[in-house]
């Protein structure tokens, strides 16, 4: 049984993802899931392709960066988690989340929120499929970034105070896997969604990470702290991100009552 930390500190400075070539028959299997989410509501509200697939790039670049700058790890270990959180929200694409769950004209009803939330267990369980589809060796399914990759999957709706989906609390988050939890809920509120009025800010998001109580107790004051320090940095990413086809912000539905995402002021 191969089993993915809720810590990974250490584990992300004990391979090269670049520079691994045991990692070449993990490509198909990273490709394969990268087209499941690009094709995730390809016929409704193509959800996968314009908000999951953006999302997971903003996520990835911004807890790069934060990991070299914040916590001195370097380039390499970085690097690792940048490609490992590419497959954060894979579980959205399991068939129990539909595509149009996911933009709702109105808040949605706590039963499909609760239903959504099992994404994070669901993209372990995908993963492990496609790995077995692909017919991964057993060295492979072993692998520091396999392992990575299913803990970012599983453990980045965790908080600090324990109130996250597996309730996995404080030190056994290590320092790594709170900074992905923070990053995903930041990009997370700035996706704009049908019901609401207007996008929110960055400078609204960073207040609502330290002040809602919704977030009461899920990070810690220290990396709270740290957030804050990083702000210049945000700025910078967020101009970034704007330019950047990739991960730019884009209006999910276009109502040209509400102001487009694009014109979003930091
Ligand atoms: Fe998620
Ligand atoms: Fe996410």
């Amino acid at each position: 049984m191969v089993t993915y930390p809720s810590n990974i500190d250490s584990l992300i400075s004990t391979y090269d993802f670049h520079n691994d070539k045991s990692l070449d028959a993990f490509t198909p299997i990273f490709d394969d899931c990268q087209n499941r989410i690009k094709q995730y509501g390809i016929n409704s509200n193509t959800y996968g392709l314009r908000i999951i697939q953006p999302h997971l790039l903003r996520v990835s670049h911004l807890a790069k960066r934060f990991l070299i700058d914040v916590l001195n790890y370097d380039e390499v270990a970085a690097e690792n988690v940048f490609q490992a959180n590419l497959l954060q929200d894979f579980g959205k694409t399991h068939e129990s989340c539909l595509p149009r769950n996911w933009t709702l004209e109105t808040r949605a009803p706590d039963e499909i929120k609760e239903q959504n939330k099992w994404h994070t267990i669901r993209g372990v369980e995908l993963l492990d499929e496609v790995m077995t589809e692909h017919k991964l060796s057993k060295e492979l399914i072993a692998h520091p970034h396999v392992q990575v990759t299913k803990s970012i999957m599983n453990y980045h709706h965790e908080q600090h105070n324990g109130q996250g989906r597996h309730e996995i609390a404080g030190a056994d988050l290590g320092q790594v896997m709170p900074v992905i939890c923070l990053f995903d809920a930041y990009d997370g509120d700035l996706i704009f969604r049908p019901h609401q009025d207007e996008p929110r800010t960055v400078g609204i998001e960073l207040d609502r990470l330290q002040e809602k109580p919704k977030y009461q107790g899920a990070f810690t004051e220290k990396l709270l702290k740290q957030l804050v320090e990083f702000k210049a940095t945000i700025k910078e990413l967020e101009e970034f991100f704007e330019q950047d086809g990739s991960t730019a912000r884009q209006d999910l539905i276009p109502n040209p009552k509400k102001v487009a995402p694009t014109q979003m002021t930091i």
